[in-house]
């Protein structure tokens, strides 16, 4: 991949819809990204719609394009390959490429994954690797797995048509093991699909079991039209609106469609008994691997994820624990397993271009007249609670995620328990950026925390309620024409603002109790973001509502929608694999406004 100047695309191409993640390269890290899905089962127009999307998004072309999906019919093998010497010999890669080259798939496959899961020698028994033994015999086992052609070459068919060169096909189940099992389980991933239902069982090495079965949603919504007479599109709008498999007395009463007279119980007792005819043929299919092998977790993916009380129908099957993950997971996999696997080139070019950079700086200092750019700003404030703030990485990614306000929490171990960054780490985070800097001041004494915020680089001080001299200290950030807002703790009303309210810029409610990041957002929140929201248009004030705590793609939506201005996020950003999506799935979306 070229890590200057670049797009990539990651598809998820399944039967019954495409899920698209983009990414636009600058100088080895992500300059925008955008996700679009959508469900067709026409997958010329699913993928052309979402390339198009993604295309006007990303504003360029693909250079490459990353492929999973449904790649129809597959088999697996545990491929055992046994080398015998006539001499004592150093094993090498070479060699076991070679017994690679002898694994042969069934006719009319070929070889997707082919993965080492153990080496044994007559010395040495089930290792990670036998690269530099001296032996005469090498006994491999591999998991390997195989596509049709026929499936795979309608893909690459599509993708021709859709003007897509494919760099890479991978299976849904290798990207989900190499990504989500981080702690290196056994794992048993089940997929729902639309044609197939497909279950592997992956241990921390490679793939053990491997199987489709020949049936899915599509089998379902089928069902659907022939007992109800009904056409493939209502009964598939009508199966997706209406699924779940828990029974409610309710839905007897309720009709599963405006249109028609028949329940939403009459949907779910077809549906219900063929989700659990799948679940049990999948036991069946499993059972004599998952003796050997005892995985400790199951993952369900795929279309059928989101419906109701499957995760506890197969965890009550299986007795193993049970996490089911949106269908989105798959792709989101990919986009996270090629930006890892391009790990290495993309540092090897940062240090490069950095020494580079050094070198050239004071030569382009002279000729370049910087333009100046005016930046839009995203109103989400990543909070430095969560990130490490000396490491210049930090902010390329902030940059990456379109940052331009950062929020610092400032604690002093007296008005919270904690101590957590000073004044000097204020001072030394400014020195990083040119960001403006959101302080949140968790301490007593504000007027002396508050001067020294604002001489360390503060473009906006918090002021915590509840604290002694609050009025001196906001007269202070005012006078140094800074911005200046308060804190509003949970157990605090709105009304105890009442006579400030025209004095400060910002009323930032926070929605978890302050001290700790990663705690749970508390919900009466969004009732005070509404009533301030009221206020300040009931009597034209300015002051902008923030909002900090427990902050994630869902609590977000919440909070515009209650009238919220910005949004500050710690542990939900930190955590999340790819920045600036996580960064966009923060933002206003068109429906919430
Ligand atoms: C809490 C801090 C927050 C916190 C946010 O005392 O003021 O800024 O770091 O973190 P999350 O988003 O994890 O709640
Ligand atoms: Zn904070």
């Amino acid at each position: 991949m070229n890590l200057i100047d670049s797009s990539f695309l990651c598809l998820d191409i399944g039967t019954s819809g495409v899920r698209g993640i983009a990414h636009h390269i600058k100088d080895a890290n992500f300059e925008k990204s955008a996700f679009f899905t959508c469900d067709s089962y026409d997958t010329m127009f699913a993928l052309t719609t979402v390339i198009d999307e993604l295309e006007k998004q990303i504003g360029s072309h693909f250079d490459t394009a990353y492929i999973t999906g449904n790649f129809g019919p597959s088999c697996f093998d545990l491929a055992i390959k046994n080398t015998l010497w006539s001499n004592e010999h150093k094993i090498t890669t070479n060699d076991i490429r070679n017994q690679i080259t002898r694994i042969t798939p069934p006719d009319g496959f070929s070889a997707l994954h082919l993965i080492p899961l153990r080496y044994d020698t007559p010395h040495k028994h089930n290792t990670d690797t036998p690269v530099g033994f001296i032996e005469k015999q090498l006994i491999s086992m591999f998991g390997a797995i195989f596509y049709s052609h026929q499936g795979i070459y309608k893909i690459h068919e599509y993708l021709r048509n859709a003007h897509i060169q494919p760099d890479n096909f991978y299976d849904p189940h290798f990207l989900q093991s190499a990504i989500l099992n981080k702690h290196e389980e056994t794992v048993l991933f089940i997929d729902f699909g639309a044609e197939y239902t497909s279950a592997s069982i992956w241990t921390k090495r490679g793939p053990v079991f491997h199987k489709k079965i020949n049936s899915g949603g599509t089998n379902v919504t089928n069902e659907i039209c022939k007992t109800f007479n009904l056409g493939f599109e209502d009964a598939e709008r009508i199966k997706k609106t209406v699924a779940s498999l828990v029974p409610k007395e309710m839905d007897r009463f309720t009709p599963a469609d405006l249109s028609y007279d028949f329940s939403r119980s009459d949907i779910n007792e077809i549906i219900r008994p063929m989700f659990i005819d799948i679940v049990q043929e999948l036991k069946t299919i499993c059972s004599e691997t998952i003796k050997n092998h005892t995985p400790t977790k199951i993952i369900v993916t795929g279309g059928g994820s989101a419906i109701e009380g499957l995760g506890t129908i197969i965890e009550n099957t299986f007795n193993i624990p049970t996490e089911t993950l949106a269908p989105d997971t798959t792709v989101r996999a990919l986009s996270d397993y090629v930006w890892e696997s391009e790990k290495p080139h993309r540092q090897a070019y940062l240090s490069k271009s950095e020494k580079w950079s050094r070198r050239f700086k004071k030569i382009t200092n002279i000729f370049a007249k910087k333009p100046k750019k005016r930046k839009k700003s995203i109103p989400i404030l990543p909070s430095t609670l969560c990130f490490d703030m000396s490491n210049p990485e930090t902010y390329a990614m902030f940059k990456s995620g379109g940052i331009s306000m950062i929020h610092v929490d400032i604690m002093d171990g007296f008005y919270v328990d904690r101590v957590e960054s000073s004044i000097d780490e204020l001072r030394k985070i400014r020195s990083h950026t040119k960001s403006h800097l959101h302080v949140h001041l968790m301490t007593e004494s504000p007027k002396i925390w508050a001067s020294d915020a604002i001489a360390a680089g503060a473009d906006t001080v918090i002021l915590s309620t509840n604290t002694s001299g609050l009025r001196a200290a906001i007269k202070i950030v005012r006078a140094s024409g800074k911005r200046v807002g308060i804190a509003l703790n949970p157990n605090s009303s709105v009304l105890l603002l009442k006579d400030i309210l025209r004095e400060i810029d910002e009323v930032m409610v926070m929605s978890v109790t302050p001290g700790a990041s990663g705690q749970q957002f508390i919900p009466g929140a969004l009732h005070k973001i509404s009533v301030l929201n009221t206020t300040r248009k009931k009597f034209k004030l300015n002051f902008k509502i923030s909002v900090d705590g427990g902050i994630n793609d869902k609590t977000a939506a919440l909070c515009w929608n209650a009238g919220a201005d910005m949004l500050v996020c710690g542990s939900y950003l930190a955590h999340a694999h790819d920045f600036p999506l996580a960064v966009q799935s923060l933002l206003k979306k068109e429906s919430t406004k």
